[in-house]
């Protein structure tokens, strides 16, 4: 069976895979902070960043993109609710690349080497 390798860069682990595995099978066992709610695609807690090797990854589904953008359009009215400066710049510090090259780990499989890292 041929195998991915995934990286986990918070936690520097990495991690020799059947192809097809899903990124939220892994991130639990190898302790990455990679958050998770439903497992099902529909809550978008877990959002990861794809580091390098997105090419390696499933393809971004209708409902993953649905999704992804109803997670994107939460996280921005939480921002403007926000009173304060310090979590303010905190977050606009992660706008830099929320939405680049995010995914959700329970939707996402891996079909070759890939570096992630929780958001
Ligand atoms: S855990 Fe809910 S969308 Fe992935």
């Amino acid at each position: 069976m041929a195998k991915a390798k995934v990286t986990f860069s918070d936690v520097n682990v990495t991690v020799n895979v059947p192809v097809g595995t899903r990124i939220i099978e892994l991130s639990e066992a190898v302790g990455s902070y990679i958050a998770y709610n439903c497992r099902e695609g529909d809550c978008g807690v877990c959002l990861f960043e794809v580091i390098k090797g997105q090419e390696n990854l499933s393809e971004l589904s209708k409902e993953e993109k649905a999704v992804l953008l109803a997670r994107f359009h939460e996280i921005m009215e939480g921002w403007r609710a926000t009173n304060n400066l310090e979590a303010l710049q905190a977050k606009m510090q992660r706008e830099n690349f929320i939405g680049k090259h995010c995914r959700l780990a329970c939707q996402t499989q891996v079909f070759g080497d890939v570096i992630v890292a929780p958001i």
